[in-house]
């Protein structure tokens, strides 16, 4: 600690929105660095003591975060522009001062926090799940082959961030487009031996309003999925089922 008792400083501007309809504006705030900070503990070293630089006494900040290890996906937001993890985001390794600021996909709730309905009720639209009847024991579920496991296990990795629509331009108020975590699901779900039961239904989802043909390449989403999902692969490959679906009428698999 003794850098941090030397008075190294880490500068970090917050944009502030104190409910969803009020202007924005921001906050500079002049923490104490300690080795190892990440975004994170730099919030919470603000909520500890809420002044910011020039003196002024302020508010903690409204954030989202729970598992501090990349693996809820709560805590995504914008670091010096970039969309990314606030957890896994180390001071050492950004630019001063440090640009905080919500995903601007996402309606802001307050500060940093914001919603993320959107992404879950796309989800929901493509049945992004492998629907079970649990009252009687079903036996043992069918087995998967090694090959099916090596391509689905990537994909499982989804922390539902939203970092892939936040860098999509087509996820916009005009096309309503699901993005690209939401597609990566129908595949890995569509590829599942118990979820193929269910694989055209996903297709059609992936298909109407917001769908696959929205898509129009860019690219981002893979780069900027903290998970290194194929995000792309996986766009591809739904959009072939889906147009297979379309033209012929077959069911995957
Ligand atoms: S706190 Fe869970 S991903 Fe960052």
């Amino acid at each position: 600690m003794a850098e941090a008792a030397a008075g190294k400083k880490v500068i970090v501007k917050v944009k502030r929105q104190a409910t969803p309809k009020e202007a924005a504006h921001w906050e500079e705030f002049a923490l104490n660095w300690r080795p190892s900070m990440n975004v994170i503990i730099c919030l919470r070293d603000i909520a500890e003591n809420p002044v910011t630089s020039d003196g002024k006494p302020t508010t903690p900040i409204t954030y989202d975060s729970n598992c501090l290890e990349e693996i809820c996906g709560s805590c995504a937001m914008l670091i010096n522009g970039r969309a990314r993890m606030a957890c896994s985001a180390l001071v050492d390794s950004l630019e001063q001062p440090i640009r905080i600021e919500p995903l601007t996909k996402f309606p802001v709730v307050r500060d940093l926090s914001v919603d993320r309905q959107f992404m879950f009720e796309s989800l929901k639209r493509v049945k992004a799940w492998i629907p079970i009847d649990g009252t009687y024991d079903l036996g043992e579920g069918p087995r998967m082959s090694p090959e099916v496991q090596e391509k689905g296990y990537p994909l499982s990795n989804c922390i539902t961030c939203g970092n892939c629509l936040e860098v999509c331009p087509q996820v916009n108020d005009h096309n309503g487009f699901m993005g690209a975590a939401i597609f990566s699901q129908v595949r890995l779900f569509n590829m599942h031996p118990t979820g193929k039961m269910h694989a055209a239904e996903r297709l059609k989802a992936a298909m109407g309003h917001g769908g696959i043909e929205d898509c129009a390449n860019a690219q981002n989403c893979v780069k900027a999925c903290p998970k290194g999902i194929p995000l792309t692969e996986s766009l591809a490959e739904v959009n072939r089922e889906a147009w297979r679906q379309a033209l012929f009428g077959w069911l995957v698999g």
